[in-house]
């Protein structure tokens, strides 16, 4: 069957919005087979012609493309064409999709730009909200839970390493003198406060008091909160492209108009963001560890990121979500430790540092937002569960915390070793995997020429999981790469993931 192309719908692939073009793509081939206008059977474009005709990279094409397939829109393989599968999706699904205008589908007739109509509530039974639909277009819904790692899944620490026991000891000892079960203070529990506080200081060289800190339930909670207060529709904020998925989701659902900003050996091209969108309000930034090329951030280009800031008065969200995983030199100082003007909120986590099931992280804010973000705080989740904030605290003060992250410094060094010596042995021609000076994933070059996402659907056929680098960004990017989580695989394991990546690389 021919490729059908809607009559009334032009495709819209916006260089601009900030959102990966591979992502406009997805969604608006999702929309076309969900709304039938492309039904079962239909064979899409060629990768190669598509791409010609939107004037986009192939990659861009073949991303989206991988997205649909992996989701069970459309099945076939190189070589045999893309095919519209047979799928009925159930009417949530329909109505959800029905009731969530893509914002990259506009009608012929309305300019590019304008919003699409609103369902009515006639045709759809599920109307959003403005914000409610451009948080169900911006996000993703969050993979499931990861119980076995996989290799090389990328973000997830040695869980299997945890000292389960010993937080068991500290459960059980806080329940023979237990923090108040009544409410607690919407920033968080003073003592948690206060050991993060001191901790920041001498780990991370973060200036600032206990009542600064405010806890919150993991980075990308910290984020939404920051996008609500500090975004209004339509204003600019600068991301790291590439960079962290959760920074955008959060930004886009407030409304905001994503700039992306390049990044080089020097982290993010502060001169490029303010030719690009002088006057942004927010920048999500990684300056200890790039996510996800890796790098830090250099004194200049920090300076002149807090110098622009300063005199445009733009927020800048200081996201140092593993830099306690530091093996060749000294943790750098952080970004918020240099800020004299209160324009830095620092964001960490402790989905690495404990265990992401945890859902625990904090934000030091800047004197003027304290009593801002407590408030509207209290709007949304009240405040965080005491008696886990009470545990935590425990094992921060007991000196556990710092011993527990000495010990899995040397593991990830030793298991980062083997991942590189593995490559070198194993991948040699086909993927290059330097090592990182942090992290707990590496980055790998792959030759001119191969296509990361063919290179990741090989991979998946084989058992291995690798994440092409062209999903966390939307400029272009002069050589494909291929990210490798290795912190929660034994060596055995990261062996054996190698020699299957191999085998699949080989077979492409
Ligand atoms: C750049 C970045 N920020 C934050 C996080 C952690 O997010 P959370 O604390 O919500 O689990 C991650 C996790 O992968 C990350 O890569």
């Amino acid at each position: 069957m021919e490729p059908k192309s809607p009559p009334d719908v032009l495709v819209v692939v916006d260089r601009w919005s900030g959102a990966p073009l591979h992502r406009q793509l997805y969604q608006w081939l999702r929309d076309e087979i969900l709304q039938g206008k492309l039904p079962a059977g239909s064979r899409l474009p060629s990768t190669r012609s598509l791409a010609a005709d939107l004037k986009v990279a192939r990659i861009t094409v073949t991303t989206a493309f991988e997205q649909l397939r992996a989701e069970g829109y459309v099945a076939g393989r190189r070589g045999g064409g893309t095919v519209v599968r047979n799928i009925k999706p159930d009417n949530v699904l329909l109505a959800r999709h029905a009731a969530v205008p893509s914002p990259t589908t506009v009608a012929r007739g309305q300019a590019p730009g304008q919003t699409a109509p609103r369902p009515s509530a006639t045709t759809s039974p599920l109307r959003l909200s403005h914000r409610g639909t451009a948080l169900v277009a911006a996000a993703q819904l969050f993979p499931a839970a990861v119980d076995v790692p996989e290799a090389f899944s990328i973000g997830i620490p040695a869980i299997e390493e945890f000292p389960t026991r010993l937080w068991a000891r500290l459960v059980a000892r806080r329940w023979r003198r237990p923090p108040s079960l009544g409410s607690g203070d919407p920033a968080g529990y003073a003592p948690l406060r206060q050991a993060i506080a001191e901790y920041l200081a001498v780990a991370r060289a973060v200036r600032c008091a206990p009542a600064q800190v405010m806890i919150v339930s993991g980075a990308q909670h910290g984020l939404d909160l920051a996008a609500r207060l500090l975004l209004d529709p339509g204003d600019a904020a600068w991301v790291e492209d590439p960079g962290y998925p959760g920074a955008r989701a959060a930004f886009e659902a407030a409304g905001a108009r994503l700039v992306p900003v390049p990044v080089d050996s020097e982290g993010m091209v502060v001169s490029d963001g303010v030719v690009r969108e002088a006057r942004a309000r927010l920048v999500h930034v990684t300056p200890s560890h790039q996510f996800p090329l890796g790098g830090a951030m250099s004194p200049r280009r920090r300076n002149e990121l807090l110098t622009w800031a300063r005199e445009a008065g733009a927020w800048v969200i200081e996201d140092d979500y593993d830099s306690e995983f530091r093996y060749a030199s000294r943790p750098l100082p952080s970004l918020q430790g240099g800020d004299d003007q209160g324009r830095v909120l620092y964001l960490g986590t402790f989905s690495k540092t404990l265990f992401p099931g945890l859902r625990m992280g904090y934000l030091v804010l800047p004197p003027a937002l304290v009593d801002a973000f407590a408030v509207a705080r209290s709007a949304g989740d009240r405040h965080p569960p005491v008696f886990d904030q009470a545990v935590v605290a425990d094992f921060l003060e007991g000196g556990h915390f710092v011993r527990h992250l000495r010990r899995m410094r040397r593991l990830y060094a030793e298991r980062q070793e083997a991942l590189v010596e593995a490559s070198r042995r194993m991948l040699g021609g086909l993927l290059e995997v330097p090592p990182d000076a942090a992290g707990i994933h590496l980055v790998g070059a792959l030759p001119r020429g191969v296509d990361a996402v063919e290179a990741a659907v090989s991979a998946v056929a084989r058992g291995v999981r690798v994440v092409p680098l062209s999903r966390y960004a939307s400029l272009p990017r002069e050589r494909e790469a291929l990210l490798l989580g290795y912190a929660a695989l034994p060596v055995p394991e990261i062996e054996a993931g190698v020699a299957r990546l191999a085998a699949a690389l080989r077979e492409m």
